[in-house]
């Protein structure tokens, strides 16, 4: 068969792509995403089609794949999440939306007839999935730190009563990550003698280092979750969006169903699913471990801790919810927030502090606003 291979001009987008990527990786600050991995002894797996078609725990006739491994993951954020014994389930997924529509779809199946609260805080998907899902749903209006109103929500549950309640829980808002305590959730439900009900924690960022916070945030099975989503990409760093969602494992059992053309169960969202992502997953629990990634932990917050110091020292009335990586502080400069990256909502910006941000960028950051601020000045 012929060769075939790109122009040289087609090479040359390429290269200016990269080194616009790698520009653009270098700046950002204003996302939840890490960029401090080298997975490059992973690379040989990119010559091969790797698809975890269908559920990861039945083994499939399409065995390219990466089957073992991502049961492995799933375990992992199992015991972090503290699921019961053998009552545990879940996949890789595409992302953090992904996981959530996965959590929502499955409390619809429990309760056909619940209706879903979720905070104004919530992240922009979960609306489009509840319209995917046709759900009923009511937003519970927040506090000024992004975390729900327990008493709105407590309010609106009881003139709603008489229908089961689905909780969409934020481990972590996309602002100010603010989290929803799903103790305090529990309680109201018990108040109002709620028998049925489903509690989905949307740990995007936050769900994957609470598990190593002293005292313990209330996010996971232990503390009343019925499932719980992370983003891969973000605080354990990944190449390609993923993520990873966790469910009961009796839940699941009850939308089973049997495939021949996969000859593996339909029980996640997609058929074809990246056989790739858990790799990366799995290479980082791997080398980092229980220890590395608390260390990772602490070291981002040390870094939020300075940034918000820094913000004060220079008069700018910057603030973080307890034990959180995000630095929130009033909107600066518009050049300055696209140069950085910086998300804005409501003339508030935040810095993201992820693993690879250092104080030097942080330093260099605050140069640039106290710059700014000089410049309106004279
Ligand atoms: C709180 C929250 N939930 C869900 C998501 C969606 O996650 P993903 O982008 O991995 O789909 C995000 C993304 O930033 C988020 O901040």
């Amino acid at each position: 068969m012929k060769s075939y291979s790109l122009s040289e001009d087609e090479n040359q987008r390429l290269a200016v792509l990269l080194e616009e990527v790698k520009h653009n990786t270098e700046l950002f600050m204003g996302y939840p995403v890490s960029k401090d991995f080298d997975y490059t002894s992973l690379l040989p797996f990119l010559k091969y089609p790797m698809n975890n078609l269908g559920d990861p725990f039945v083994p499939s006739t399409y065995a390219v794949g990466s089957r073992a491994l991502e049961k492995e993951v799933v375990e992992f954020f199992a015991e972090l999440f503290r699921a019961e014994k053998d009552n545990w389930w879940g996949y890789v997924t595409n992302g953090g939306s992904e996981g959530n529509l996965y959590g929502l779809y499955l409390a619809r199946e429990l309760h056909p007839k619940g209706m879903v609260y979720y905070s104004e805080a919530t992240h922009y998907s979960v609306q489009k999935n509840l319209h995917l899902l046709n759900m009923e749903n009511i937003t519970i209006s927040t506090q000024t730190n992004g975390e729900m109103d327990y008493e709105d929500l407590e309010n609106t549950i009881r003139m709603n009563r008489q229908l089961p309640v689905i909780i969409m829980a934020n481990i972590g808002t996309t602002m100010t990550e603010a989290r929803d305590d799903i103790g305090r959730i529990k309680a109201i439900l018990k108040k109002l003698a709620i028998k049925h009900y489903y509690i989905h924690a949307d740990g995007a960022l936050s769900g994957s280092y609470s598990a190593f916070l002293e005292p313990r945030p209330a996010f996971d099975f232990a503390d009343g979750a019925d499932s719980i989503a992370i983003s891969g990409h973000k605080f354990m760093g990944t190449p390609m969006p993923c993520g990873v969602v966790v469910v009961k494992k009796s839940n699941r059992d009850r939308i089973a169903r049997s495939v021949a053309y996969i000859g593996s169960m339909d029980t996640t969202i997609s058929g074809s699913r990246n056989g790739h992502s858990p790799l990366f997953l799995w290479y980082t629990i791997k080398k980092l471990g229980m220890e590395g990634l608390k260390q990772r932990a602490l070291h981002c917050l040390d870094t939020a801790r300075y940034a918000e110091e820094k913000l004060h020292e220079m008069g700018i009335p910057a603030w973080r919810n307890p034990n959180s990586i995000t630095v929130n502080f009033p909107e600066p400069a518009a050049a300055i927030r696209k140069k950085w990256q910086l998300a804005a909502e409501s003339g508030s910006s935040h810095i993201i502090c992820m693993p690879n941000i250092g104080k030097n960028q942080i330093d260099q950051l605050l140069q640039e606003i106290r710059e700014s601020q000089f410049e309106l000045t004279t």
